[in-house]
């Protein structure tokens, strides 16, 4: 179906909830994307932050083929081996002691909730059960994740909100303090603040952050699901900052593409979540599960882990000589391959000039650029899309000139 009359169709058939781009992709490999007319893309929004080892790597081809001809599916009434295995792979490599799987960002978040609530519940009683989020946070669509979610703009209109949740600032450690009552089950936050604008935690932060959870006994819960899995250059976020969560959740890279989300917590607190407690359907089924170990195990490997450390540290100092160049770039903000650019220009128009110029980006509120490649992107691929940015900029300014 060409193209314009595809758009037409899924306009007409598909409830309007997303404002999408006008090409129809195809297909991918690597690092490039292509649309139905043969146009070549590179890709720095990699499926939102998913696609971390590029389209159509071997490894997890192999991995889903293999495994959809064996056992698609189950049901958690029975073991099986890919879970077992990958919930074994998660805990030999994080802080935490057991995993829960589900399907998505927000049901691990849901999940999370859930779980900091009976844990709570199960020690203090009824009253404690209030969770402290961040302004500009993003924890998902459900009604307790767009309420744990800081942006009035996700919770509009579908009042009234879940009860037990209050946002402070980011990185402001006495509003912090002075939200904590003794209600207060959790705190929730993620390590680098990706839809709200890119926005990096800071270490002595959350380090008082987590000795104020500790006294307390308030559970902290890290939203690892955009920076988890070699996002930021460690197989998480939180190994760089210095500070283990009690909780951490993780969606987006775990399956590579296939959808798998995933609560991890320590033992203690994992205890909370004991039969009939909590479940879904899908969580963490053979076909998810087999992609995801596929995708753990390269990782696990190193090299794409270094090279994505290499590129990050290349894509943010690219970035921050732009800004130098550029009067409409006001901030370079990121952690690894996670970085964002606040221009003083519309960012959705940035998304499509570069669009036009063979560069798939995404834009985090209307004036930052978020840049989220797969991590096997290239130091030249890097160089393409800080080329084709300095020309957009340049544009731009000769505009507002005349
Ligand atoms: C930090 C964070 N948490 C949760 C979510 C929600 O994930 P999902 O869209 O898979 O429900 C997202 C999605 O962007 C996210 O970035």
């Amino acid at each position: 179906m060409p193209t314009d009359e595809l758009k037409r169709n899924a306009d007409q058939y598909l409830m309007g909830t997303y404002a999408r781009q006008p090409i129809s992709i195809v297909r991918g490999r690597g690092t490039k994307v292509y649309d139905l007319e043969g146009r070549e893309y590179v890709d720095f929004v990699g499926g939102i932050a998913v696609n971390i080892l590029g389209h159509a790597h071997p490894d997890l081809v192999l991995a889903i083929q293999k495994q959809a001809a064996q056992l698609i599916h189950t049901s958690n009434l029975y073991y099986t081996q890919p879970q077992a295995k990958l919930a074994q792979m998660l805990v030999d490599h994080s802080f935490a002691d057991q995993v829960f799987f589900c399907n998505s960002g927000a049901e691990a978040n849901e999940a999370a909730i859930k779980l900091a609530r009976r844990y709570s519940h199960e020690k203090y009683g009824a009253g404690r059960f209030e969770i402290i989020t961040m302004k500009q946070s993003f924890h998902g669509r459900t009604m307790a994740t767009l309420t744990a979610t800081g942006q009035a703009k996700v919770q509009k209109g579908y009042e009234p909100l879940v009860p037990g949740f209050t946002h402070v600032t980011f990185n402001h450690l006495i509003e912090l303090e002075q939200a904590v009552t003794e209600k207060t089950a959790a705190i929730m936050l993620e390590p680098v603040q990706g839809e709200g604008g890119v926005h990096v935690a800071s270490p002595d932060y959350l380090k008082a952050v987590r000795d104020l959870c500790t006294q307390r006994d308030i559970l902290l819960i890290f939203d690892e699901v955009q920076t988890g899995m070699g996002r930021t250059g460690t197989l998480f976020a939180y190994e760089q900052l210095h500070v283990h969560p009690d909780i951490m959740t993780l969606a987006k890279g775990l399956g590579g593409g296939v959808p798998i989300g995933a609560c991890l917590a320590t033992a203690p607190v994992a205890k909370a979540f004991g039969p009939g407690s909590h479940a879904s359907t899908f969580g963490g089924n053979p076909l998810a599960c087999a992609a995801a170990l596929a995708v753990l195990r390269v990782l696990l490997e190193g090299r794409v882990l270094d090279h994505a450390r290499r590129m990050g540290e290349y894509l943010s100092k690219g970035l921050s000589e732009c800004k130098e160049r550029h009067h409409n770039v006001r901030d370079v903000r990121g952690l690894g391959l996670l970085q964002g650019m606040e221009v003083e220009i519309d960012a959705k128009t940035v998304v499509g000039d570069c669009l036009k110029r063979g560069l798939l980006i995404n834009a985090a509120g209307e004036r930052v650029l978020r840049f989220i490649p797969p991590l096997i992107i290239t130091q030249a691929e890097i160089d393409r899309l800080l080329e084709v940015l300095s020309q957009i900029f340049d544009r731009h300014a000769a505009h507002a000139a005349h």
